[in-house]
């Protein structure tokens, strides 16, 4: 509500100096080096909320005046959201797409209008070139094969013959479950001893967590070896599951998330997840360099991850020092 209280007056502004003929009060007024609009996905993970305030606080470092709108996980109000900033003519769109198909007739539109459009965190699916300028994301593949590595090494350790393993997967058709899925499949793939029992949609949320954790114990009971999840929100929802069911997480079944926020790496610290891969939401510096960059015209790089890390058993967990989010 507040963000869209200062949108609104941001556009009010903008209207008045529009309306005066730019006269005095307005050549007074120092302008902003650049006009961002950023369209965010929801606030569905204290990952969504880290990277919302990461971005915010970016934007008043680089003197970057930012129009945010929260799409409340709506692939439509994401689409309505690009529009109003094309309305506003910014200077540069940048949004973090909820699915990766559907979006070339907006983007088209961008394109028409000559605003340069960077994609935070998802990536897009489209046969169209030149849609978009460039991604500053995580490398999702990687997250799913280091999630994978984690787990062949835990196996080796405990000499298990036969690993059963559910997967609790994000949004459908989202970029993080897409790669996250395939990098773990494709590295447990040579190991004869993975067998993956289901994978079934979590979007992310706790709530679906929970729920798809009381099914897959209903279903499986205790032939479950491993969980593997997605993002830290769902883990969270599913661990109480687990221990209604008079299951310890963390020994009766390996706990593998995705994230790595602090309630996780809590978590982790008690013994009750065994693997967290790093999500880092902390992609705000890059969008704001890589805007301005386009304002001015230079060249960007197509791709642009973050370094991350895993955070396991295997190491002094009392060593993680606080996440941030
Ligand atoms: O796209 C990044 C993912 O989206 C994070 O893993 C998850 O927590 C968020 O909702």
């Amino acid at each position: 509500m507040l963000r869209n209280k200062s949108y609104k007056v941001l556009g009010i502004l903008m209207a008045l100096m529009l309306f005066a003929g730019c006269g005095a009060a307005a050549e007074d007024t120092a302008e902003p080096e650049l006009l961002l609009g950023f369209s965010q996905i929801g606030s569905e993970s204290a990952w969504r909320i880290g990277n919302t305030r990461d971005i915010e606080s970016a934007a008043e470092e680089h003197g970057v005046s930012l129009m945010f709108e929260n799409a409340n996980q709506s692939q439509a109000n994401q689409i309505d959201a690009i529009r109003r900033f094309i309305a506003y003519k910014v200077d540069v769109i940048a949004f973090s797409p909820i699915v990766e198909d559907g979006w070339d007739n907006v983007l088209m539109e961008a394109r028409e209008a000559g605003i340069p459009v960077i994609l935070v965190d998802r990536d897009i699916k489209t046969e169209i070139d030149g849609l978009t300028t460039c991604l500053i994301g995580a490398d999702f593949y990687n997250e799913g094969v280091m999630a994978a590595e984690y787990l062949i090494r835990k196996a080796d350790e405990l000499g298990l013959e036969s690993v059963n393993i559910v997967e609790i997967t994000g949004t459908e058709n989202s970029t993080p479950m897409r790669q996250r899925q395939a990098g773990f499949a494709d590295t447990i793939a040579g190991d004869e001893r993975m067998h993956i029992l289901e994978s079934i949609d979590g979007d992310f949320l706790k709530s679906r967590g929970a729920e798809c954790m009381r099914y897959l114990l209903d279903t499986y009971g205790d032939e479950i070896d491993v969980v593997y999840s997605h993002n830290d929100e769902m883990t969270l929802g599913a661990l109480p599951e687990i221990e209604n069911s008079d299951l310890v997480p963390g020994q009766d079944i390996i706990i593998i998330s995705i994230d790595a926020g602090q309630e996780a790496i809590d978590v982790l610290k008690e013994g009750r997840i065994n693997c967290v891969v790093e999500c880092t939401p902390n992609l705000g510096d890059e969008l704001m360099e890589t805007a301005l960059r386009l304002k001015n015209g230079e060249q960007v790089e197509a791709v642009i991850h973050p370094v991350e890390q895993v955070f396991s058993d295997e190491m002094d967990v009392d060593s993680i020092g606080p996440r941030g989010y």
